[in-house]
C-alpha cells in the first residue's frame, strides 16, 4: 500500500483536487483522479487558461489540449480541439481505445463525436469580451495579476497532475487552452509528451506550465524526470530543467515557468523561474495550496 497524493499547478487546481481526493484517498487509480481534477478546471468559467472560459486565439476561437500519460508506452493526446470541453477525458479514450498517441484538430473532434462527447461552446462572454478588447489594443495579451497568497497569475497557466494511488500507481493529466491570442494553429506544450507532461513509473513524473515554447525547447518534463532517473532529487531536477530554460533562453520577466518533480517513492519539489508560481496539494495531511522552491529570480519577484 502507498499513500496517496495528488499535486497540481497553480492554486485553481485545488478545487479539482477536493474534488478527486476522496476517489484516490478511497482507493480509486490516479488515473481517474488527474481526469477528474482536470475536468472540474475544463468546466469552471473563472480559469481563463484551460477549457470554458479559456482566452481564445487571434481569430477569437477556442482551441483546447490535453494530455494523461502512466508510462512512455501508456499515453495519449489531442490537441487544437475546438468543439469539445472534456480533453483530458478525449486524450485518454485515445491512449485506452486508439493504436495512437495523438490526434489534432477536427479529427480529434471527430472522435470525440464517435464516442458520444457532447459538443459545446468553448469561448465564454467574459473571455470574448477581453478578446474584443485586445483585438482593439486596448489590452496587452496577457496581464498578469496578483493574489491574496502571492500567486502571480498569467493567463498561460496550464493545469498539471500528477498522483500517486492507493497501488503506488503514477498518472499525470495536462489540460489547457494555450496562450491567449495566439496564432490560430498553434499548439504548445501540454499536449506533448515530455513537454508539459512525463510519467516513467521506474523513475516518478513531472509537469510544466506557462510559455510553452520555453518548456518544448527543454522537454521540460522529460527533462526533470531523466534528471531523476540519473539520480537527482526532484528539486535538483526542477532546477536543472529552470536553469536549462534560463540559460538557452534568458527569460524576460514576463515569462513564466513551473514545474512539479514527483519521484516514484512521493518525495516531490516544485519551482519556477520568477515568484508567483504556487502548487495545489492533497494527501493526508488534506488540501492546500503551497509556494513553490526553488525561485530561480526571487528579485524579479514583480512582474506585474
Ligand atoms: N503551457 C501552455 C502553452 O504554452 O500552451
Amino acid at each position: 500500500m502507498a499513500d496517496p497524493l495528488m499535486l497540481a499547478t497553480w492554486s485553481f487546481s485545488a478545487r479539482g483536487c477536493a474534488k478527486a481526493w476522496p476517489g484516490l484517498a478511497g482507493g480509486g487509480s490516479s488515473l481517474d483522479a488527474v481526469c477528474a481534477a482536470a475536468r472540474e478546471a475544463e468546466e469552471d468559467p473563472t480559469v481563463d487558461s484551460v477549457g470554458f472560459g479559456g482566452f481564445p486565439d487571434a481569430n477569437g476561437a477556442v482551441s483546447l489540449d490535453a494530455c494523461v500519460m502512466l508510462a512512455p508506452e501508456r499515453c495519449g493526446a489531442v490537441c487544437a480541439v475546438t468543439r469539445h470541453l472534456h480533453v483530458t477525458d478525449l486524450a485518454r479514450r485515445v491512449m485506452e481505445g486508439t493504436n495512437y498517441v495523438m490526434l489534432a484538430g477536427e479529427g480529434a473532434d471527430a472522435f470525440a463525436d464517435r464516442l458520444g462527447f457532447g459538443s459545446s461552446p468553448l469561448l465564454s462572454a467574459d473571455a470574448e469580451a477581453k478578446w474584443q478588447q485586445w483585438r482593439a489594443g486596448k489590452i496587452v495579451p496577457a496581464p498578469p495579476a496578483r493574489s491574496s497568497i502571492g500567486e502571480v497569475h498569467v493567463p498561460h497557466d496550464t493545469i498539471g497532475v500528477l498522483a500517486i494511488d492507493c497501488n503506488g500507481v503514477m498518472a499525470g493529466a495536462c489540460s489547457t487552452s494555450g496562450l491567449p491570442y495566439k496564432m490560430a494553429g498553434r499548439v504548445g506544450d501540454s499536449p506533448i509528451p515530455g513537454h508539459g507532461l512525463y510519467v516513467d513509473p521506474e523513475v516518478g513524473g513531472a509537469v510544466a506550465t506557462g510559455n510553452g515554447e520555453l518548456i518544448m525547447g527543454v522537454s521540460g518534463s522529460f527533462l526533470a524526470v531523466e534528471c531523476m532517473r540519473r539520480g537527482s532529487t526532484p528539486l535538483e531536477a526542477v532546477r536543472e530543467v529552470l536553469q536549462r530554460i534560463e540559460r538557452r533562453f534568458h527569460p524576460a520577466a514576463d515569462q513564466q515557468i513551473g514545474v512539479i518533480a514527483l519521484a516514484k517513492n512521493g518525495a516531490w519539489s516544485s519551482g519556477a523561474l520568477h515568484a508567483g508560481f504556487v502548487v495545489s496539494v492533497a494527501d493526508g495531511s488534506g488540501i492546500r495550496t503551497v509556494p513553490c522552491e526553488p525561485i530561480l529570480h526571487p528579485s524579479r519577484e514583480t512582474i506585474l
